[in-house]
């Protein structure tokens, strides 16, 4: 079975687009006439790109778990709505047909709700990937709580930062989680981020690992125990909580330029409607079809592409609580084979990684069930989509390179499955409903083709970003102010003889390490912290498997060779050991060159330009340097490259 508003060839597509460009309005209300509404909008569209001021679909009421939900439960009761493969290939896999994950996430909103949670309350989520994570995050959405998910990956510092900025007075984590050979005692790093918190009332556990965890009286409760309640009870079912169209769904930070991440917040209706259909059009996606996205549900591909587009679109879902590598390089492949997966949609840095294995991981795994690959977080080298078309898909399955952001809530550039041509290293054309355009520097149109330059969308699709949580004016100046009336997105791109997108990578200071955003700014902050540093100034450079590595030049009081607090590598310790403290272990800088000055203007602001070009090996072209404060500084930094 298809969807009424599924593209099925080139023709159409072109069609739609143009008619979603002329009246998006009419476009997506006739799209929205397929979903559950508790009551019809009176407006489609109304905004500006000044305030910013953004609203789909004003006046319909509506709750997004009824549509991820309730409604598939006449024909896909039955239907698996989850299917959840552990860390350890040894221990059994999970599947959750509709009938029952609708139960489990009827019942932990009773938790939620026994526990004080309301609508309009943040609630911080903290877990691994189990589906306690999936049910936890949709039970929000059912009693109208705004989740903000952390990755498990950030540490106390930031989940405090985190907590504070959302005024979050809950928390649903887990004892532990696994991943791959390590234990992360997730509930330990919460502790720590509570302490000093007065704003956080409750903390629900559930059991993953049964580490040793300390559960404070009052405030800490076992999920387990709270839902032997629900069930004593013989409560299965809870009345979706009525949302406005543009009310916030959730919040999910994501880094900018500047040191502190940014709440980012979603709506309702238009989120739902915008990641929706771009599941069913961008992966093809056929009722049946096992849909394998491997991100973390921390991310926004994640929420986007593991839980809320599929589970709108009545389909089944994998989620993989490990690593591609463990405890074989071919962990992938032996879950596509297992559960005869038909898409599989995953980063550039993955398929790099496994690359580096060779192909002996990959035999002996049927992966016929293969129908359709894609690709997110970063641009793809032409050698790792060769290898991943060659050997993957043998040569019968379209990838499809899907642009997007956090902000942009779904994918705004793709190559639609076996509709739209693709091209190697290129996300092609732009989702119906989204509207590209090229600027210059002066914010000026570049028109015509095989041009490039700065990539801004022009007019609203129904999952722009809304704010920035706390702060409306730093979602304005983020992202509507760069260029008057144009979002602009941070990316540069190329615009090829066809029209086709490629996208180049970030323009701003934003890194993207194996696929992880993650502000310059934010690194800096965090070295700065560290006792005997003076300054720090972080730089990206091109990494073979993470896209890009992070490169931090430092100065540290006295010199780092004869120094009281031991070796240079002894110090570089220290500082990864601070990082990690303050942001998490995924920013850690891969090179850390200790300088004794950095290049500056006679100002005083840092020449990042130089720094980036000799981080990536360039030597002789670094521009006008006699501008600089101490050009001989430049001098020592190039003979210390590492
Ligand atoms: C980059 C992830 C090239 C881009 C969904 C963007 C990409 C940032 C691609 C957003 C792609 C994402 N090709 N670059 N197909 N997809 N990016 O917010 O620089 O984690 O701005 O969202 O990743 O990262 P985020």
């Amino acid at each position: 079975m298809s969807y009424p508003y599924q593209i099925k060839n080139i023709e159409q597509y072109h069609h739609d687009y143009k008619r979603s460009i002329d009246d998006p309005a009419e476009f997506w209300s006739t799209i929205a006439e397929h979903f559950t509404w508790k009551k019809k909008w009176h407006t489609t569209l109304n905004w500006n790109f000044s305030e910013p001021k953004i609203e789909w679909f004003k006046g319909a009421k509506l709750n997004i778990t009824e549509n991820c939900l309730d409604r598939h439960l006449e024909k896909f009761a039955d239907t698996p709505a989850l299917i959840w493969e552990p860390n350890d290939p040894d221990e059994h896999h999970r599947i959750l047909t509709y009938r029952k994950l609708y139960e489990k996430v009827c019942q932990f909103s009773h938790v939620l709700k026994n526990n004080g949670v309301k609508k309009g309350d943040r609630v911080c989520i903290y877990m691994g990937m189990i589906p306690e994570l999936a049910i936890a995050v949709l039970a929000c959405a059912r009693v109208g709580a705004i989740h903000s998910v952390v990755f498990g990956g950030f540490s106390a510092q930031s989940i405090a930062d985190r907590l504070y900025d959302a005024q979050a007075e809950y928390i649903v984590t887990c004892d532990g989680a696994y991943r791959g050979q390590k234990d992360i005692p997730l509930k330990s790093v919460i502790d720590d981020a509570l302490i000093g918190n007065r704003i956080v009332k409750k903390v629900i556990v559930t059991t993953r690992t049964r580490t040793p965890v300390s559960m404070i009286k009052g405030r800490d409760v076992w999920w387990e125990d709270e839902i032997k309640k629900v069930e004593t009870l013989g409560l299965t079912d809870f009345p979706a909580e009525e949302m406005d169209a543009e009310d916030p769904l959730f919040i999910l930070y994501t880094s900018g330029s500047t040191g502190k991440p940014k709440g980012v917040v979603h709506s309702c209706a238009g989120y739902m409607l915008f990641t929706t259909y771009t599941f069913v059009n961008v992966f093809q996606y056929q009722q049946g079809d096992i849909h394998f996205c491997t991100a973390d549900i921390g991310w926004i591909t994640g929420h986007s592409y593991i839980l809320y587009g599929p589970l709108s679109a009545g389909a089944t879902t994998l989620m993989f609580e490990g690593v591609p590598t463990w405890p074989d390089a071919g962990r992938f492949w032996n879950i596509i084979d297992k559960f005869k997966v038909n898409i599989l949609y995953t980063a550039p840095t993955a398929i790099r990684s496994l690359m580096g294995f060779g192909l002996g991981p990959v035999h002996g795994h049927d992966l016929s069930s293969l129908k359709v690959l894609g690709t997110v977080g970063e641009p793809i080298n032409e050698e790792a989509w060769h290898w991943y078309d060659e050997h993957i898909g043998k040569k019968k399955c379209p990838i499809v390179d899907t642009w997007w952001q956090t902000e942009t809530g779904g994918i705004l550039i793709s190559n639609l499955a076996g509709i739209t041509p693709a091209k190697a290293s290129y996300a092609t054309l732009p989702l119906p409903g989204v509207h590209p355009i090229l600027v210059d520097e002066n914010g000026k149109e570049v028109e015509g083709n095989n041009v490039s330059g700065n990539l801004c969308i022009k007019s609203p699709w129904p999952s722009t970003i809304r704010t920035t949580y706390g702060d409306h004016e730093r979602c304005k100046t983020n992202y509507f102010a760069t260029y008057p009336d144009l979002y602009f997105t941070g990316d540069g791109a190329l615009r090829d003889e066809n029209g086709f997108y490629r996208i180049t990578g970030r323009v701003d200071d934003v890194l993207n390490v194996s696929g992880h955003r993650i502000g310059t700014a934010e690194v800096e902050n965090a070295i700065n912290m560290h006792a005997n540093v003076v300054e720090s100034a972080v730089v990206g450079y091109p990494h073979d498997i993470k896209g890009q590595g992070i490169y931090a030049f430092v100065i540290y009081q006295g010199s780092h060779a004869q120094n009281t607090h031991g070796t240079a590598e002894m110090i570089r310790k220290d500082i990864h050991q601070t990082v990690s403290r303050i942001i998490g272990a995924i920013a850690k800088p891969d090179k850390i060159q200790f300088v004794s000055g950095l290049p500056k203007t006679r100002s005083g602001k840092i020449m990042r330009r130089i720094l980036r070009k000799i981080a990536e090996g360039e030597t002789e072209n670094l521009g006008d340097i006699s501008t600089l404060l101490d050009p001989g500084v430049v001098e020592e930094i190039k003979n210390g490259k590492l």
